[in-house]
């Protein structure tokens, strides 16, 4: 296991992640859901960190990201923008709070910005919601696109397999990239595609694409739980666990437990 260095520690900003791709450094992305997380994982020296609406599903135990409410969003991005210094901080606006109107998404994206401290937002979808990211761009809020498997979409795909093998599929998703671009977006997330596809649309776009489950980009992005290893029972083929935390945290747990049943804990050093 290595520690890596953070020698430019300046607050990340949406411009020097464009300056990122052009010079060639790799961006690193991770969720992060709270304070605590957040603190680590900044010091760490990721560069963006997503206040992913996957809080759904791993701080909330849904199966899929459409319960999450705007106002859950802000409570957690509040708690990531608290702990973190340097990263970018992403707030993922969740299903249906840019879907019913141009108006009704900018006035959400407005009171998600205002209201949890993020630096940016990510929204899901390409040309279906072009003009309600104009809107949201035109108020000033830098926009992250996410195409490919789009989660919040989950129903109408009929699953979470991988997206745009087929030719049609993936002529529009690098169409859509495109247009995310043209229209202002600073970065793009792609989910789930295979990894042709993410080289032809890496190679096209000036902005950085960060990748999960779609091979080689410009930066990568994975779920803080899964990179942790806090639970056995997801394990897709695209996450590389890099720690074993529901070993280690059942063990610790466990110990306490014992600790605590043989009065073992707490002994005359721990107490006043
Ligand atoms: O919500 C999330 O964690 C995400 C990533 C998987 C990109 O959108």
């Amino acid at each position: 296991m290595s520690t890596y260095i953070v020698e430019d520690t300046r607050k990340v900003t949406a411009p020097r992640l464009l300056e990122m791709k052009q010079s060639g450094q790799p961006i690193a992305m991770l969720t992060s859901y709270d304070y605590t997380t957040a603190r680590l994982v900044d010091s760490a020296g990721v560069d963006v960190i997503l206040v992913g609406d996957s809080a759904g599903n791993v701080m909330a135990g849904n199966a899929t990201t459409i319960p999450v409410t705007l106002d859950q969003m802000i409570y957690h991005a509040r708690c990531v923008a608290r702990g973190t210094r340097r990263a970018l901080v992403v707030c993922d606006m969740p299903f249906g709070t840019y879907h019913a109107s141009r108006e009704n998404g900018v006035r959400n994206a407005v009171r998600l910005m205002q209201q949890s401290g993020a630096d940016a937002l990510k929204l899901e979808g390409g040309a279906e919601i072009a003009d309600t990211v104009r809107g949201i761009l035109a108020a000033g809020i830098p926009v992250m696109g996410h195409l490919g498997l789009t989660p919040q979409s989950v129903h109408r795909f009929g699953g979470y397999g991988v997206r745009a093998r087929e030719d049609a599929e993936a002529q529009k998703l690098i169409a859509d990239a495109q247009l995310l671009q043209d229209i202002g977006c600073f970065a793009l997330v792609l989910e789930k595609i295979p990894s042709w596809l993410t080289a032809k649309v890496c190679e096209q776009l000036t902005i950085p694409v960060i990748g999960i489950g779609a091979g080689k980009a410009d930066g990568q992005v994975l779920v803080v739980n899964d990179l942790l290893g806090t639970d056995h029972s997801f394990a897709p083929k695209f996450v590389r666990r890099y720690a074993d935390l529901q070993t280690v945290v059942t063990e610790a747990v466990g110990s306490y437990v014992a600790d605590v049943k043989s009065r073992d804990f707490p002994n005359q050093s721990e107490s006043y």
